[in-house]
Parts: C-alpha cells; sequence; structure tokens
C-alpha cells in the first residue's frame, strides 16, 4: 500500500526513480509523484492515475530537470483524500523547505493538523501526511538539522509509516524513518538507494539494510549513518540478498498473473523437495520452533488471514481437523481483533500472509502473541513484519508475487498447511495409516498441475464464451468450498463481475432466487466423497431453474456431460488434496475473462496487494 523510492548519487536520478515506482506498482497505482533536488531547488512532480502518466510529465518538463543529485518518489493507493495531483505525493512544508514521501496512516492527523494551522502552517492537500512535512518544517526551525528535526517530529505521530524526507537546507542527504511499514536501504557504489521492497533496489544493488522500527537512517552518497530515537548509533548491518531478478520479468508472458499461474507446479515442486524425504517418514519442518509436547497438547489452533491467504486458511481448517483431530477455528483478521476471543496460552494461532504486511493480520498477531499463543506465521516474504511476532515462521517461498491478484502464493500457502496439518498428526499419533499414502500422492501434485496447464487453450476458450455473463454464483463442498469462494473472488478482482460464493448445499436456502439462463452456476465437482453426488443434486436443482453449468470436475463419468454446459477436466485426485488443482482452472478462467474484457489484469482498479491499513 504505497512505495516509495529514494535516490543519491550520480546516475539519472529520473529514471532510477521511476524505475524503482514501476516495480512498486503492486502497492498501489491510483497516482504518483517525484520531488528532485535539482538546482539548489526542490521540483516536485506528480500525476493521476497510473505511473504512465508521471512518465508522460516528466518527459513533457524535460527541459526543466537539469542535474538533479537526489530525489523522492512515491506511488500512491489513496486512504486520506481522493486520488488527485494535490493529494498525490510528495508533500511539503508551507515555505516548502521539507518535502517527503510516505506509506502509513497518521492516526492523530486531524489533532495535529488544528495545531499546526493555529501556528500558521497553511495546507494544500486532504492527507494525513501532510502534517509530518509541516511537523518536521517547524523543528527544524528549532534544529537546523534534518535528522534531529524528525527525531523531535516522530514522538508526536501515532500511526504507521515509512518515510523518506529531504530539506531545501541539506543538499547532501536524505534522511528516511520507519514504523510498522517497511523500508530498505540498498548500498552501492558511491549512490545509495531508499525503497519499500526490494524488487525496487535490485537494479542497483544486492547489499540491503533492513531498517527496524524507529531507527532514523541519514543516507549520503557515500555513507549510511543510523541511529534511534535516543541517539544511540546502530551498526549498519548490511545483507547480501538473493536477486530474484525473473520474479520481476514477465518472462515471454503477457501478464505476470499468467506467468505466475504457470510457475505453480515447480514451486510446489521444490516446496515438497526436503520436506517429504521418504513417505514412510515423518515430514520434515525444521522450522517449526514449538515444542512436540506443546502441540502435543494444543486446546485448538486458530487460523486468521486475510483475502486469498483467508480461503488457504479455510482449507487448512480441513486438514488439520481431518488428518490431526485438533479443532480450528478460521477467522479474517479483521474481524478477530474486535471481538472478545477465546485465545490463550495452549492456543496456537496460524497467520497466514503473503506480504507479511497486512495491517489487520498483524494486529491480529500481536493481539495472540499478548495472549501468550503460540504464533505460527506462514509467509511469502519471512523478512516481513509480522515474523517479528512468530515463535515459528514457514517461508512459502514462491518468489516475489507481483500481479496483486495472489495466485502461485495461494497454492504454496495451501501446500504448506498440508505439510503442517500432516506434521501436526505425525506428531500427535492421529491418522498415521493413511498419512503415507497421502504424502505420496502429495509428490504426484506438481506433475498433475502441469497437465492443468497444458489445457489452458481449451479453458481460454471457455473463457471467452463465458466472458458475456455479467454474474457469477460459484458453489463448493466441504474441502472445496474455499476453492469455490477463491475462484469467485479472483474473477471479481481482476474483471470486476459479480461472483459469489456458496456451499453447494445452501444454494436452495435463498440464492437459488437469483438463478435463471443469465446466472450461470460454477462448481467444484470430486468423486470419492459424499459430497460428490450431493452437488451434482444441487447443480440439477440450478439446472431446472435454466442456469448455465460450468464443472470443473476431476470425474470421468460421460453423464456430466448431459447435466453441464461446459466442463473443465482436471487430473484424478483424492477430494482432500484436490484444492491444489481445482483452484487452477479458476484462476486461468478469471485471467482469461479479464484480459478478454480489456481489463488491467495485473493491477485491478482500487486493489493494492499489501493493504496496510486497517
Ligand atoms: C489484499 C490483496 C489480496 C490479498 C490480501 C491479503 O487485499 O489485494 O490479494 O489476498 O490483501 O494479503 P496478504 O499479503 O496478507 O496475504
Amino acid at each position: 500500500m504505497c512505495g516509495i523510492v529514494g535516490y543519491i548519487g550520480n546516475s539519472d536520478v529520473v529514471e532510477i526513480l521511476v524505475n524503482g515506482l514501476n516495480t512498486l506498482k503492486y502497492r498501489g497505482y491510483d497516482s504518483a509523484g517525484v520531488a528532485l533536488f535539482d538546482e539548489n531547488k526542490i521540483k516536485v512532480y506528480k500525476a493521476v492515475g497510473k505511473l504512465e502518466n508521471l512518465k508522460d510529465k516528466l518527459s513533457t518538463v524535460k527541459s526543466e530537470i537539469k542535474n538533479p543529485f537526489m530525489g523522492i518518489g512515491h506511488i500512491r493507493w489513496a486512504t486520506h483524500g481522493k486520488a488527485n495531483e494535490v493529494n498525490a505525493h510528495p508533500h511539503t512544508s508551507t515555505t516548502s523547505d521539507i518535502v517527503i514521501v510516505h506509506n502509513g496512516i497518521i492516526e492523530n492527523f486531524k489533532e495535529l493538523r488544528e495545531e499546526l494551522i493555529k501556528k500558521g502552517c497553511v495546507f494544500k492537500s486532504e492527507t494525513d501526511t501532510e502534517v509530518v512535512a509541516h511537523l518536521i518544517s517547524e523543528e527544524y526551525k528549532n534544529t537546523k538539522n534534518l535528522k534531529e528535526a524528525v527525531k523531535n517530529a516522530l514522538p508526536q505521530l501515532k500511526g504507521a509509516y515509512a518515510l523518506c524526507i529531504m530539506s531545501i537546507n541539506e543538499p547532501d542527504n536524505i534522511v528516511c524513518v520507519r514504523k510498522n511499514a517497511p523500508l530498505i536501504i540498498g548500498v552501492g557504489e558511491n549512490e545509495n538507494i531508499i525503497a519499500s521492497d526490494i524488487p525496487a533496489i535490485i537494479s542497483l544493488t544486492s547489499n540491503i539494510i533492513y531498517l527496524n522500527d524507529d531507527e532514523i537512517a541519514v543516507v549520503k552518497k557515500d555513507s549510511v549513518s543510523i541511529e534511534n530515537l535516543d541517539g544511540t548509533i546502530i551498526p549498519c548491518k548490511i545483507v547480501k540478498m538473493f536477486v530474484e531478478t525473473d520474479a520481476i520479468s514477465k518472462m515471454g508472458y503477457k501478464h505476470y498473473m499468467l506467468k505466475e499461474i504457470h510457475e505453480q507446479p515447480n514451486i510446489v515442486r521444490n516446496l515438497l523437495n526436503g520436506r517429504i524425504i521418504d513417505v514412510n517418514s515423518s515430514v520434515e519442518l525444521p522450522e517449526i520452533k514449538i515444542s512436540k509436547d506443546t502441540l502435543k497438547n494444543l486446546s485448538k489452533v486458530q487460523i486468521i488471514a486475510c483475502g486469498t491467504s483467508l480461503h488457504a486458511g479455510q482449507i487448512g481448517k480441513y486438514l488439520i481437523e481431518d488428518f490431526a483431530g485438533v479443532s480450528v477455528e478460521v477467522e479474517p483478521a479483521s474481524e478477530y481483533i474486535y471481538r472478545k476471543n477465546t485465545t490463550d496460552e495452549n492456543s496456537l494461532v496460524i497467520a497466514i500472509s503473503q506480504s507479511g504486511e497486512t495491517a489487520d493480520t498483524i494486529t491480529a498477531v500481536k493481539q495472540a502473541k499478548g495472549k501468550g499463543a503460540y504464533i505460527v506465521v506462514i509467509t511469502n516474504r519471512p523478512d516481513s513484519n509480522i515474523t517479528r511476532y512468530a515463535d515459528s515462521v514457514l517461508n512459502v517461498n514462491a518468489g516475489i508475487e507481483v500481479s496483486v491478484a495472489a495466485t502461485k502464493s495461494y497454492t504454496a500457502q495451501l501446500l504448506t498447511l498440508y505439510l503442517f496439518a500432516i506434521y501436526l498428526a505425525e506428531i500427535k499419533g492421529e491418522n498415521l495409516d493413511k498419512l503415507s499414502d497421502l504424502k505420496r500422492e502429495l509428490l504426484s501434485i506438481p506433475t498433475k498441475m502441469e497437465e492443468i496447464l497444458t489445457t489452458e487453450g481449451d479453458i481460454e476458450k471457455k473463457s471467452e464464451q463465458l466472458s458475456k455473463y455479467k454474474n457469477f454464483v460459484y458453489i463448493g463442498r466441504g474441502v472445496n468450498l474455499p476453492t469455490a469462494m477463491e475462484g469467485a473472488l479472483k474473477l471479481k478482482e481482476i474483471s470486476y463481475i459479480n461472483a459469489n460464493a456458496y456451499p453447494a448445499g445452501e444454494l436452495k436456502h435463498g440464492p437459488i432466487a437469483l438463478l435463471d439462463e443469465n446466472m450461470p452456476v460454477v462448481s467444484v465437482l470430486i468423486p470419492g466423497h459424499i459430497s460428490y453426488d450431493k452437488t451434482i443434486s444441487n447443480c440439477e436443482e440450478a439446472k431446472a431453474r435454466n442456469a448455465k453449468l460450468i464443472t470443473v470436475t476431476s470425474s470421468n463419468d460421460e453423464k456430466l456431460s448431459k447435466l453441464f454446459d461446459v466442463i473443465i477436466k482436471i487430473p484424478e485426485v483424492s477430494d482432500i488434496l484436490s484444492p491444489l488443482l481445482s483452484v487452477i482452472p479458476f484462476q486461468l478462467l478469471a485471467y482469461h475473462i479479464s484480459n478478454f474484457l480489456g481489463k488491467d489484469v495485473d493491477q485491478p482498479r482500487n486493489l493494492a496487494k499489501s493493504v496496510t491499513v486497517e
């Protein structure tokens, strides 16, 4: 949610800032801006809409920009105030002596704004951010030093922030700081770069400093110095990172989403590698640092997450209850945090978050930790904020996911939940007879995923036919209900078509009133479980109301072709493992419908990949 880049050095500042923002588009994309320190002036350029609009603007003012030596840039996902040019970052103080970019939310901005107005500050925007520029400017009057001014301003702020700040009086440094929002510094040769996330810096350097909360960094061309609020000097710990250049390239695919869908078989294969060494031996999860005795005696498990990660968690409930026999509650993090829950020191709380930055999930984890619960975090970003509160971190290792709609991180989360559920069952000595077969079948999943991907052309044709509908109902039962929910979510997110998911058995209790020839019903049908026949009956009920029927199924039953208008086949798979496969056709359907309708697949309107506000 909002991306930040800062650069100081002799390279082309505009190019570095714009290229950096380009890699952070997944964090927001409703407006963008840069501030350049050029000819002893701070020049600010902003544009509403996509980053391309800012690029166009910068090219029209090229002659105004001489030789900037440093600059800061921002890409926005609006929280306070509309997405317009005035509200776009960077924001300046009244006299424009201070300029800042900000990611996060200043919760007490209204009070601060009133106080600052009384002091004579003139506000231009509706944002929470602008108060920070004025506040630092006021503090600068006393300190005459940017770092000290920032240090004095910070204790007055409530909320979350990653900030890059420049002062007109300090032409050779950018000051940056973070609290509950990510910020890293890339250390180069005679140049340094600051950013919200790794993709923005990898073309420049692989040396990174991870800034911690309330650490203030003064970044010059050839040095970085860090101290905390009380002035203690913090040694700069430079970490060499593994450069995932493939992750930020489309590798020939039209969209990141399609590339990421196709990466799933290998991600799952790599995750299985070293975890299931022999189907007759226990699953290896050395990252779980919670003692086996504790895990054996858990009273309950709670899973908290948001969005797609929540759907993975809902499947996790089936797995943990089925394999390990422990009762599991699953809840959206945003609900968990505002009710009196029963988490205690015998609870295991599993928080799932692709980004590890989702504010709702982080708040929930902090609360659960405060109640003494054991915390396992399942994330794609093991260096993220949420991992600070974890007793154990399970890295799903899906690689950087660029497309806003989650795909590969979802199947990687699912696989991690399968492994964890089996691990727990083995510790508890539950269902040992069936776990070897399950592990054997898990090993076959990557190849079956590849088989589904070979049918993409067929799914694309079907998507074209289906793209004329304005509404869809998705249904599923048991372990495939969350799959139906995820399928509906994918369609909504990237094509803006109304798609709602229901437990198949609930269709007749209300939603059936919606059905007619304009409302297709999409189902998941996996033989081998009682829910198969029951779901077919629900589809019959929908057919009787003239609904067009679409199914994703592993069944070879020829009778299905009489009932269903569109059948998307997946390889044979047991019901309990089917979510790893049945979601892929749904991802492809959503992708091709969105692409066919000409929507912006990778950056759907109103969404951001990391939602760092509650
Ligand atoms: C946002 C994204 C969703 C994502 C959700 C949870 O809403 O648009 O795609 O599923 O956040 O994100 P997380 O990073 O916590 O998994």
